[in-house]
């Protein structure tokens, strides 16, 4: 097993790729905790992962990643808990999509707050416990929104992206910069973006028709031709926690099928 007994918490893990990524480490053995603004949908979760009779276990905490101080509540109380915490996996995240000429200060932070400061105040919290053990393990989830630029007004998307397209843009820098100053005490810190991938996210800012357009318009720019499955996703972040990725740090992996408007 390839996380035995490793405690790895989940921000988001209550939904879509998160959700993958707890089911695929708690097969591998991990006390898995998940961190996800839904109380409700995180103690169904959890509840699901417990009864499916893994080596594995998850539990759950309902916690906003942008909320600083209740980030930091939830850090300690997980290692008064659980006695440790081996992995991070910086899942949680949110969308907004508005034309760039529209888009208001209230859209960039609602996206920025999540997705790029909930990634700094997340790792920060919990990044002292991996120094005092000097083992850690920590994997952000961007998007190929962070380095490509594809369409986002046409093929089933209701406009621009241009704060997620910040937002993930830094999440893979802060994750060199991280891997940088965290690396000298024993903690890896990677990224994975991800292409497109059919979750609760895609059809949150999409009619039925819309995400039928974007499925297709999205499969059509990925050499493999298809969306990918959240296992494909939940195996490359194994990968990174896990101790076959031990010198490797401050990387970016695309998980997006070659997607061409990157390549
Ligand atoms: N689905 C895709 O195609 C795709 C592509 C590229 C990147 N991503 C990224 O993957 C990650 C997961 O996306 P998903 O598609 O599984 O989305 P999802 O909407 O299915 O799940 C996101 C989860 O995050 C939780 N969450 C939202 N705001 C939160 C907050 N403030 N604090 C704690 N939890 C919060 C939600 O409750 C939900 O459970 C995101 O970072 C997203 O940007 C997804």
């Amino acid at each position: 097993m390839r996380l035995l007994d490793r405690v790895a918490v989940i921000t988001g893990g209550a939904s879509g790729i998160g959700r993958a990524i707890a089911d695929r480490f708690v097969e591998e053995g991990a006390r898995v905790v998940i961190a996800d603004l839904s109380a409700e949908a995180g103690a169904r979760a959890a509840d699901e992962i417990n009864g499916a009779g893994s080596r594995g276990s998850a539990a759950h905490y309902a916690v906003d990643v942008s909320a600083r101080d209740q980030v930091r509540h939830f850090a300690t109380a997980v290692q008064e808990r659980f006695g440790r915490i081996d992995v991070l996996i910086n899942n949680a995240g949110v969308t907004r999509y508005r034309p760039f000429l529209e888009a208001a200060s209230e859209d960039w932070n609602a996206v920025l707050d999540v997705d790029l400061k909930g990634v700094f105040f997340c790792a920060q919290a919990v990044a002292p416990a991996m120094v005092s053990q000097s083992y850690g393990k920590i994997v952000n989830i961007a998007s190929v929104s962070g380095t490509g630029c594809s369409a986002h007004a046409a093929g089933g998307s209701p406009g621009g992206n241009a704060a997620y397209a910040a937002a993930k843009a830094g999440v893979i820098q802060l994750t060199k910069t991280l891997a940088r100053e965290l690396g000298p005490s024993g903690i890896n810190v990677n990224c994975v973006a991800p292409g497109f991938f059919l979750t609760p996210l895609t059809g949150s800012t999409r009619t039925p028709e819309q995400v039928k357009e974007h499925v297709a318009a999205r499969a059509g720019m990925a050499v493999l031709n298809r969306p990918g499955k959240v296992i494909e996703l939940a195996n490359s972040v194994l990968f990174l926690a896990s101790d076959e990725a031990s010198f490797i740090a401050g990387q970016t992996l695309f998980v997006d099928g070659g997607r061409t408007d990157r390549m």
